[in-house]
This record gives structure tokens, C-alpha cells and sequence, in this order.
């Protein structure tokens, strides 16, 4: 195995499906699926999710709500959809434990980082819930932040898309895809990988990061045992 801890980062809209909101039932087995066939092989597993196919605070902002107030509700977004992953992980008999940046007492822990660390340790899949707690920050932000708390060897960013490319392929056909491609590079080339925050994060941290398809069945396991798969960012 390449990778012995792994941060995953996983969109909310993914969660969707075909539907055109909320949690698809399907699609968040097949995740857990995903999961569970690199957590059966022995990687370390912690997990970041968006909230988007329950809320976005950046919209709400534009339809007049303090944007602040949509961030905090943005969190709580997250929390349901990394319930919902726990739940399908637990489904399939994989253990987990579900950390918030938010107390919520009745539901989770609250995020310890040693705590979240011994989990890992004792085969517990770590969940990250409410993002990094504060607003302004993004859940790629958050994912970076925990990845590097708990000294993951690469933060995996599942997309619909099998990786970073010179222009966006759902609009420009002549794009071609990198397989991998400097931080520098990433920068000079005004490409979107992530938002900056959480970019430059990675980057001070040099923590490679690596964008796959995540809707693409048996990629993660392969990704994870070191094959070619997405695109590598690194330094
Ligand atoms: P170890 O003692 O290291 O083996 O970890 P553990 O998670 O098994 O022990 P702990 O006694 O901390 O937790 C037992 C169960 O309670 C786990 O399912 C935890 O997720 C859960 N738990 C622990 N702390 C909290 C909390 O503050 N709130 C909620 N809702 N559950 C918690």
C-alpha cells in the first residue's frame, strides 16, 4: 500500500447523485463501498465532507443572508452528511467515529485531535464534521487543516471529474488532463484545485494532494495501493 493515512475529501453535491437534493441512498452506499474496500486493506481512513445538497452559505448570501449565519447552517450541513456516511460505513460493519468542529455533545465527539489520531490507530475511520468551526472557511479548508493535524500522507479529493486538466473538459474538449503537476505550476497557471486557502495550506505543509473520480468504482483502492490514477499535485 502507498498511502497508510489518507484524508478524504468528499463533495456534498456527490452525496446527491441524480437527484436534485439531499442524500441519494445509492450513491452513499456506494461511497461506503469505496471506503470500506481501502479500510478492509488497512489504510487509515479520516474523512472530510461538504454540505452543498443541503446547504450553501455563499447562495444564501446572495439571497440576503448574513453571511456568517449561512456559514454556521453551511456546518451543519456537513454534520448530516457525515452522519449519513457513518451510518452507511456502519451498515457494512466498518467502525467509525464521527469528531465535530461544533460541540454537539448528543450526536458526536467534539473534535480531539489525539483522540482523532488514536482512532485511526485502534482501525476507526475518522469522520470530520462542521468543517474547521469558524465561517469564511471552506471544507477543502477544513480537509487540509485535519490532514495535516493527523499527519496524512495525502489528502484525496474525489470529484465527478478524474482530475486536473489545462482548461475545464465539461467546457473546452481540447483540455487535456495533467498527471502530475507542481504546486508552482498550479499557481502560475491560475488552474482551480482547490480555493486558495486551503491550497496554499497544502503547499506550506507539502502535503501532495491528489483529484480522482470518485464516482469511478474500484479507483480509490487502486489510488490508494499506488497506482496512476487522477492528478498529483506536489511540490
Ligand atoms: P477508546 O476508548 O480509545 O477505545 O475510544 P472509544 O471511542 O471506543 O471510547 P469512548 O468511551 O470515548 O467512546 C465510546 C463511544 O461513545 C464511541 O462510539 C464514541 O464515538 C462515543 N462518544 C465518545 N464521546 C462522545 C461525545 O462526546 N458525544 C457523543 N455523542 N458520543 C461520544
Amino acid at each position: 500500500m502507498k498511502y497508510k493515512r489518507i484524508l478524504l475529501k468528499l463533495s456534498g453535491e456527490a452525496l446527491m447523485g441524480n437527484k436534485g437534493f439531499g442524500i441519494d441512498q445509492v450513491r452513499l452506499t456506494e461511497y461506503a463501498q469505496e471506503i470500506k474496500s481501502i479500510y478492509d486493506a488497512g489504510c487509515e481512513v479520516a474523512i472530510v465532507i461538504g454540505g452543498g445538497n443541503i446547504f450553501r452559505g455563499i447562495q444564501a448570501e446572495k439571497g440576503g443572508m448574513d453571511r456568517v449565519h449561512g456559514d454556521y447552517m453551511g456546518m451543519l450541513a456537513t454534520v448530516i452528511n457525515s452522519m449519513a456516511i457513518q451510518s452507511a460505513l456502519e451498515v457494512l460493519g466498518v467502525q467509525t467515529r464521527l469528531q465535530s468542529a461544533i460541540k454537539m455533545e448528543q450526536i458526536c465527539e467534539p473534535f480531539i485531535r489525539r483522540k482523532a489520531v488514536r482512532h485511526l490507530e485502534k482501525g476507526r475511520v475518522v469522520i470530520f464534521g462542521a468543517g474547521t468551526g469558524n465561517p469564511y472557511f471552506t471544507t477543502d479548508t477544513a480537509a487540509t487543516l485535519r490532514a495535516i493535524e493527523i499527519e496524512a500522507n495525502v489528502i484525496l479529493k474525489g470529484t465527478r471529474v478524474d482530475g486536473i486538466y489545462t482548461a475545464d473538459p465539461e467546457k473546452d474538449p481540447a483540455a487535456t488532463k495533467y498527471e502530475t503537476i507542481s504546486f508552482e505550476e498550479v499557481y502560475d497557471k491560475g488552474l482551480e484545485v482547490m480555493d486558495m486557502t486551503a491550497f496554499t495550506l497544502c503547499k506550506e505543509n507539502s502535503l501532495p494532494i491528489i483529484v480522482f473520480d470518485m464516482n469511478k468504482k474500484g479507483n480509490l483502492k487502486n489510488l490508494v495501493e499506488g497506482q496512476k490514477i487522477g492528478t498529483l499535485v506536489e511540490m
